[in-house]
């Protein structure tokens, strides 16, 4: 990533990773990622905020020579995960006397997953300020956005604050305020928020509280876009975080032989017809990451399986404990299975649920092709989703 100017003596120096395909072997990243990491350059003290992922290291170096940047004084690692502090070692050789700013936990981290050593640190606490000359950067823990040392930080003259993960979005672009299209921001937020940070939305409520009583005009994430207009990332956190759920149903299935495909295509279609929206995944077909988005506000999760083995097949098994673990809001859940032998795939689905808080709905289960009477066990599942939708006011 060139380096960009943010504000006066505040630059943007991290990389872009173009063509990362998946994060942490697991999020795919179809719009690649970036590594954002900030210079501030105060009257006395010069820090880097957050490094940038070993595999980028020569690219954040090369920023700063571009800003010719001869003497560093701090390192602020708001998060220790390696994508942030990979290069902090290299840094270190670079500037020899820089010190890494962070908290007591960070640095316990740091010391375990990278080459620094004890005497490197300035440990800081919650509300400690880091006096740059006419800069002043406070620091704000914020555990858990995503892991239990996170902290962002607040550069109080310049009204920005920097948040590392919080608010990131795996989205490569060379605009650092985002693309035009703001749809495009949206998305790359909301894939970011669904993977990493949904398991940890009751945390994130009460973190934006304390952001909002804070004095800023600008949000610099770690991944992806910054905001300008913190307004828009911090109302759609917000909604996310909040309990108010969409009048949606999530149908994720996978089918072997077209069965389950037909009889949750006519749930589907059912669904449709009492005004619920309906957003159908055929698992092999579509990223994990669009499921992911979809669990952020839908009330109601059916999931669609063939019994593969005497179980549910495993791509659905693996989906329902990602969901699980995920823990989204949804209230509601239920099974479409179809079967020719038996087995026990709704006890398979429902026994890896137990984080989320659903009342299960009888299930649908279906011997081979499906028949007249599956379609009316169909309708019944669809009336039953209408009508705890509407004991919700999710629907008329
Ligand atoms: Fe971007 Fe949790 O690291």
């Amino acid at each position: 990533m060139a380096v960009q100017k943010l504000k006066e003596d505040v630059y943007s120096v991290g990389a872009i990773h173009w063509d990362r395909p998946v994060f942490d072997e697991l999020v795919e990243l179809p719009k690649g990622t970036s590594y954002n990491s900030y210079i501030i350059k105060g009257s006395e003290k010069t820090a880097l905020l957050d490094t940038v992922d070993p595999e980028k290291t020569y690219e954040l170096m090369r920023n700063l020579d571009t800003l010719g940047i001869e003497k560093l004084d701090y390192i602020v690692a708001h998060h220790a995960e390696q994508d942030h502090s990979g290069s902090i070692p290299d840094v270190l050789k670079r500037y020899p006397e820089a010190k890494v700013v962070t908290n007591a936990k960070c640095k316990g981290f740091l010391l375990d997953m990278i080459d620094v050593k004890e005497d490197d640190f300035i440990v800081v606490k919650d509300g400690d300020t880091l006096d740059l000359g006419n800069k002043h950067l406070k620091f704000i823990f914020t555990p858990w956005v995503h892991w239990p040392e996170t902290m962002i930080s607040h550069l109080e003259e310049d009204k920005i604050i920097f948040t590392c993960d919080f608010f990131g979005s795996h989205l490569a672009t060379s605009r650092l305020f985002g693309p035009k299209d703001e749809m495009l921001i949206y998305e790359g937020a909301k894939h970011y928020y669904a993977e990493i940070m949904m398991p940890f939305r009751n945390h994130i409520k009460k973190h934006i509280a304390k952001i909002e009583s804070l004095d800023f005009d600008m949000i610099c994430p770690s991944h992806g876009c910054a905001y300008k207009n913190p307004t828009f990332i911090i109302d759609v956190y917000k909604d996310w975080v909040s309990d108010r759920m969409d009048n949606e149903v999530l149908i994720p299935y996978i089918s072997m032989h077209g069965s389950t495909k037909k009889a949750v295509e006519y749930l589907g279609d059912t669904l449709m017809e009492y005004g619920i929206d309906v957003k159908l995944f055929n698992i092999s077909e579509v990223p994990v990451g669009e499921i992911a988005m979809a669990l952020v506000n839908d009330a109601t999760i059916v999931f669609g399986t063939p019994f593969v083995l005497a179980g549910a097949h495993p791509s659905i098994a693996s989906l329902a404990y990602l969901a699980n673990a995920l823990r989204p809001k949804a209230k509601f859940a239920s099974i479409v299975a179809s079967y020719e032998w038996g087995g026990k795939a709704v006890d398979h689905i429902t026994g890896m649920l137990g984080n989320l808080k659903v009342d299960i709905i009888d299930p649908v289960l279906i011997k081979g092709e499906p028949k007249e009477s599956d379609y009316k066990a169909l309708d019944k599942l669809a009336q039953t989703i209408y009508e705890k939708h509407k004991s919700l006011g999710l629907v008329e």
